[in-house]
């Protein structure tokens, strides 16, 4: 009887299975679980989680960690020169192996993907890690007292999915996602005019921002301006420095502004584009170059009077990191001491595998990717191994020290 309501409870959420598999497993020995009575007691001085498709969430990662918007003692808006999360320590994960997770709605697998972002949630929430030096998987990383989705897509298709099985098992750990933090963004930013929102193909797919947007606008008596998105399949990987692209990033933010604005010219829309929501982690990196397209655009005759003089730009990491504050300040849970090193992890094709279908440099094959179906749990294609300096692209590696210093200087050798 009681399975049967469990199963009923559950089925609501899409990853059921998922969902039932962490709860029959409740001592997180195994794959995909976690240890329920861990997250049952003071959690107050245990880590933050924060996740991401891969290392584009070390851009929220920094705005959390540079955060001053808020006095640490009275709680009241406001810096006082002091880091808003101080004496918080975060654990990282980016799902690398698996990404990106842009890309799954495009090839009809957006079930799957709900499914690897329920397993990013309970990584953070379990204890076992796989040490590459020893071949074997550890049982000592503490569980996560929050959740942070980096991720814009993560946040577009697994939010729900997260929350529902967080109810499910009876957690209360707190979830912030990118995206209703980015809406909140816009309600501050935006005035008169349009709003863009350029993303991910799967999260313009999703409608999560529009949708978001509306609702947060609808919910402050505000009216919900037109909004244009624009999906890009290339920016992040450009931004990364990944060789398969051989266009620069000016190039790539050129073509990416001009399709927006057809888009939005399309629409028939008269009021000229004023806010855009930079709406997927690697895109706060290249603003500037974003800018710079819109404002070669302004000069053609055809969108002169689509973009607005100056636009407003909305990066959701700097929101995500206030609602962060303030539902830790809510719940009561901020730390109560320092409490020591962050941590990060990264995934990897499960080295222990010999069957995998692996590309030249030993990442996951894109068809054997984009082909897996949801359930099969007692298969690990990848596994999650700490992220050094050392593990990370050199492209990338450059990127993170130049541009994110405060998670540059966390990250181990
Ligand atoms: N982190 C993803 C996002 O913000 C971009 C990279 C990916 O597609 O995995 O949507």
């Amino acid at each position: 009887m009681k399975r049967f309501l469990i199963l009923l409870f559950t089925s609501s959420t899409f990853a059921a299975d998922l969902v039932q598999h962490a709860r029959e497993h409740s001592q997180g020995e195994v794959a995909y679980s976690f240890e329920v009575e861990a997250l049952k007691k003071d959690t107050r001085d245990l880590p933050i989680g924060v996740f991401d498709s891969g290392i584009g969430g070390l851009t929220v990662l920094e705005a959390i960690l540079t955060l001053d918007a808020f006095h640490n003692d009275t709680l009241q808006p406001g810096s006082d020169g002091k880091p808003d999360f101080a004496d918080e320590r975060f654990q990282y994960f980016g799902d690398q192996a698996n990404m990106p997770y842009g890309n799954y709605s495009s090839a009809g697998r957006t079930d799957y993907l709900r499914e690897l972002i329920v397993k990013d949630a309970i990584f953070l929430l379990g204890k076992r890690w796989f040490d590459p030096q020893t071949k074997s998987f550890k049982k000592d990383k503490p569980p996560v007292k929050a959740l942070v989705i980096a991720c814009n897509t993560a946040t577009a298709y697994g939010i729900e999915d997260i929350r529902s099985a967080l109810k499910a098992w009876g957690l209360p750990v707190i979830v912030v996602g990118v995206v209703e933090a980015g809406a909140r963004g816009v309600q501050a930013a935006h005035r008169d005019g349009a709003v863009g929102v350029l993303a991910t193909v799967g999260t313009c797919a999703s409608g999560a921002y529009p949708r978001v947007i509306g609702q947060t606008l609808g919910l402050a008596g505000r009216s919900v301006p037109t909004i244009t998105q624009q999906g890009s399949a290339n920016l992040a990987g450009v931004i990364e420095g990944d060789p398969a692209f051989k266009e620069s990033v000016a190039e790539r933010c050129t073509t990416d502004v001009r399709e927006l604005m057809q888009a939005h010219a399309k629409g028939g829309a008269a009021s000229p584009l004023s806010t855009v929501v930079l709406g997927c982690t690697h895109f706060p990196l290249v603003q500037s170059e974003i800018d710079a397209a819109f404002t070669a655009l302004r000069a053609e005759a055809a969108f002169e009077k689509l973009i607005a003089p100056k636009i407003q730009y909305v990066n959701p990491a700097e929101w995500t990191a206030r609602e962060l504050f303030r539902e830790l300040a809510t719940a009561r849970i901020r730390a109560s001491e320092s409490t020591g090193r962050d941590t990060f992890y990264l995934s990897i094709p499960n080295p222990v595998r010999s069957d995998l279908k692996l590309t030249a440099d030993g990442g996951l094959e894109k068809d054997f990717k984009y082909s897996r179906q949801p359930g099969e749990l007692d298969r690990e294609d990848s596994v999650n191994v700490p992220m050094t300096r050392e593990r990370i692209p050199v492209t990338t590696r450059k990127l993170i020290e130049t541009k994110l210093p405060e998670v540059w200087k966390r990250l181990a050798e």
